[in-house]
């Protein structure tokens, strides 16, 4: 991969992620969100649709105008806490530039929306500015980019709901700013799409919800999704720790997915972690978890019958 890499670079630059806002930047395809695709259960066919989805969007928006078709690139992924929809929207874009084979390799990057909301007057929208104006337009204008917006509801607060205490001129300005480098972003760059994230949907300023072409909803997982996440967690510990195959054991597996409804893909992933700590007689030693240790662990996570 870092050998790839440095060939690709000399091709597409990357931007700089010390710069504000930036969390992440990579060429795709990526092994590290290969692994992220296939790692997410989601339930039957959401994930082909997502990609699907995805992939017409840059088919179309490349073909069609803006102003008979206006698709503004702009998927939103949300669901509570735990779900998959950063690792998903990451996989996500990965599949989507391995479907659509380009001159020019993929840029990904990834927003920190955090890092752009700043408590003094005017340098939060000077910083989404730079960010949509300047920085992701160059990017975008060398080739084809992906730019997930994690946890979009920091960015695009619903400007509505703003009290008049917290500084809110400046939050006003700073999601207009936004909006703006949004709608130019998606006016000049056809093989541009922006993946965006919430658990807080209705904190989402209404304006980039319609702005939205897409609006996909993450569940938590069911008994087979749940089976399934447990099951791939169990495997991974016991590549490393044979004696963890113990958790492998079908009926184990079924259990511990009858017990732990309720639980999300981030919990019942740690699940198989606190199995390993469960038993004083253990020591902590992974090659001694046992199946009753697993639904002890769920259990005491939450996990529901
Ligand atoms: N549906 C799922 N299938 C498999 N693993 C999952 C799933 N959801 C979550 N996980 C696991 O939990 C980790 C955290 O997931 P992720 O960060 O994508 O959740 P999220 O929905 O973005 O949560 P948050 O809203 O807290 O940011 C993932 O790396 C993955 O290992
Ligand atoms: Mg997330």
């Amino acid at each position: 991969m870092a050998r790839n890499a440095v060939r690709l670079d000399d091709v597409r630059r990357l931007p700089d992620t010390a710069a504000p806002g930036i969390a992440d930047a990579r060429l795709l395809p990526d092994e590290e969100f290969s692994g992220a695709w296939s790692a997410i259960v989601l339930p039957d066919g959401m994930k082909q649709r997502m990609l699907r989805t995805a992939v017409a969007s840059v088919h179309l928006r490349s073909a069609v105008p803006f102003d008979a078709l206006p698709l503004h690139g702009v998927l939103l992924l949300g669901g509570p806490p735990g779900v998959g929809k950063t690792a998903g929207a990451r996989g996500l874009s990965n599949q989507v530039a391995r479907t659509i084979n380009l001159e020019t390799p993929w840029l990904f990057v990834e927003v920190d929306p955090h890092a752009l909301a700043s408590s003094s007057l005017g340098r939060s929208q000077r910083a989404v500015e730079q960010l949509f104006g300047t920085l992701l337009d160059e990017h975008a204008s060398a080739g084809p980019m992906i730019v997930l917006l994690d946890e979009v509801e920091t960015l695009f607060t619903d400007r509505s709901a703003l009290s008049m205490e917290s500084n809110p001129i400046d939050v006003h300005r700073a999601v207009d700013a936004a909006l703006v480098g949004l709608d130019r972003l998606a006016r000049r760059h056809r093989n541009l799409l922006v993946i965006a994230t919430t658990n807080f949907p209705d904190a989402i300023d209404p304006a980039l919800a319609s702005r939205a072409d897409w609006i996909f909803e993450i569940p938590r997982p069911d008994r087979d999704a749940r089976r399934a996440i447990l099951e791939h967690t169990a495997a991974a510990v016991a590549a490393a720790f044979p004696g963890a195959d113990a958790l492998l054991n079908p009926d184990i597996l079924d259990q511990a997915a009858d017990r732990s409804a309720g639980l999300d893909g981030r919990q019942l992933r740690k699940a198989v972690a606190a199995a390993c700590a469960v038993r004083s007689g253990a020591k902590g030693d992974p090659d001694q978890v046992t199946g009753a240790d697993l639904a002890a662990a769920v259990s005491e996570m939450g996990g529901q019958r």
